[in-house]
Order: structure tokens, then C-alpha cells, then sequence
């Protein structure tokens, strides 16, 4: 965990999973379970259709509430699109931006994501950058190229200002919902770059203040290790956010080591 007051962020993305009365009974547990302590900020990132019941679930509580994606425009002409304002509304106060399931399915770029990444800051939505490499890339040295041109692509005009509301997620595509981890050093590896490109990009100061999460088959079995390294500041977690058990029990291992 980070050595600097960067408080954890355990975050699930529940994807294009659970109906509203299923998101809605999830939700109630997690916040029967992890939803007044205070050490660990904690968000449930649900479908659009599922985000005004969640909302009232976690209302009265330390749980956040946060979306899968949102369009950069205020409001028009966009059909099937969700803008900021909207999220809102609806007390929404995180949302994911370019997820790799949405780069590879919706062909979202890094030019898309920057747009989403300002209008996210301009309406007060703490925005979740996700980056990472393929198996491919990662095999032929390309790591290091490929997170500096998304995390540099994604963050072109962020203020420094926003840092505090500023997150990325770092999940190596081959990591997503196969079951294989990166190892605490590899993943600790590449999250030490990317707060250095932070450094270049903000300034010191406010690199040190944006949370950078790890995703890829995160669970109880291994977050505490990861999370245990000194830029790893929560996780982004899917199957394993499914289960309200097996996702508080990551938020645990979090409260420990802030604790
Ligand atoms: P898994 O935890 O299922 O590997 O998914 C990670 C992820 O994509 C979170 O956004």
C-alpha cells in the first residue's frame, strides 16, 4: 500500500451482469457488510439499469456509487448514450472511462477517452482510467510504449488540479476474467511506471495524489499481496465483485493494511 496518504479504493465492476432486483439484493449486502467503516473508500460500479435502485441502496452509506461509461457531450442527439450531467442525478460519483472491453467491442480510443476523462472532471465524476497490455504486447516489449500512449492519449489537458479525483486502473488485458494474476512485483512494476508518466504529465505533487488501482482477476486469495505494494492503491475488480462475500473479503484485506 502506498507509503503516501493515498487512501485504498476497492471498486467493482459488476459489467453487463445482474438485473435491478439482482444488483439491488448485491448491493444491499455489500453495504450490510463493509458500508459504515471508514478506512477504505468503496464503490459498485452497476449497469445504467440498475444505477437509480443501487443509488438507494447506498445512499445512507459509505459506499459509493459509480458508472461503467458515460458520452462526452452534455446532452443531443446521441441516441443510446448517457452523459455526466445524467450520472449525476442520480448521485454517481465515479465512472469507469475505457475499459479494455470497451476499446476492443466499441472501438473506443484514447482520443475518445480523454474527451470522457475531461467532461467526466468538468461535472465533479471522479473518473476510472483504464489501460493495459495484451499478451502480445507484453511478449514482444511493447508494455512500456503501449501504457505510456494510452496513459499519455487519456490524459492530454488534465488539470493537476483534478488529481485528487483522478484514477487509473492498470489491467493487463490477459489478466481480465482468465483466472491468471499478474505477480505483486510485475504489477508493482508497471504501476511504478505509470506514476512516473504521471510525474511528467502533473508535476509531483499531484502525481502523488492519483489513485492507481490493479484489475485482473483480483480476489481474496490475492489482494492483499497486491494491494500490500507501494503504488498499488485498490483494485478494480469484476467476477470477484459478483459475490458480495468474496468482494467485502478484498475490502477486509484493504482495512487491514490501512489500518
Ligand atoms: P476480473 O476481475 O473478472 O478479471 O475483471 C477485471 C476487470 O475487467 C475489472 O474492470
Amino acid at each position: 500500500m502506498s507509503t503516501l496518504a493515498r487512501k485504498l479504493l476497492i471498486a467493482g465492476n459488476w459489467k453487463m451482469n445482474l438485473n435491478s432486483s439482482e444488483a439491488s439484493e448485491l448491493a444491499e449486502s455489500v453495504v450490510n457488510q463493509v458500508g459504515t467503516q471508514m478506512e477504505v473508500a468503496v464503490c459498485v460500479c452497476p449497469t445504467y439499469t440498475s444505477l437509480e435502485t443501487v443509488s438507494q441502496k447506498v445512499v445512507d452509506s459509505n459506499i459509493a456509487l459509480g458508472a461503467q461509461n458515460m458520452h462526452h457531450e452534455n446532452s443531443g442527439a446521441y441516441t443510446g448514450e448517457i452523459s455526466a450531467e445524467m450520472l449525476r442525478h442520480l448521485f454517481v460519483s465515479f465512472v469507469i472511462l475505457g475499459h479494455s472491453e470497451r476499446r476492443r467491442f466499441f472501438g473506443e480510443t484514447d482520443s475518445d477517452v480523454n474527451k470522457k476523462a475531461l467532461a467526466a472532471l468538468e461535472a465533479s465524476l471522479k473518473p476510472i482510467v483504464c489501460v493495459g497490455e495484451s499478451l502480445e504486447e507484453r511478449e514482444s516489449g511493447q508494455l512500456e510504449s503501449v501504457i505510456e500512449s494510452q496513459i499519455k492519449g487519456a490524459l492530454l489537458n488534465v488539470s493537476p488540479n483534478h488529481a485528487d479525483q483522478l484514477v487509473i486502473a492498470y489491467e493487463p488485458i490477459w489478466a481480465i476474467g482468465t483466472g491468471k494474476t499478474a505477480t505483486p512485483q510485475d504489477a508493482e512494476a508497471v504501476h511504478a511506471f505509470i506514476r512516473k508518466l504521471l510525474v511528467e504529465l502533473l508535476g509531483a505533487e499531484a502525481a502523488g495524489k492519483v489513485r492507481i488501482l490493479y484489475g485482473g482477476s483480483m480476489k481474496p486469495e490475492n489482494a492483499e499481496e497486491l494491494l500490500a505494494q507501494e503504488n498499488i492503491d485498490g483494485g478494480l475488480i469484476g467476477g470477484a465483485s459478483l459475490k458480495a462475500h468474496a468482494f467485502t473479503s478484498i475490502v477486509e484485506s484493504a482495512i487491514k493494511l490501512s489500518s
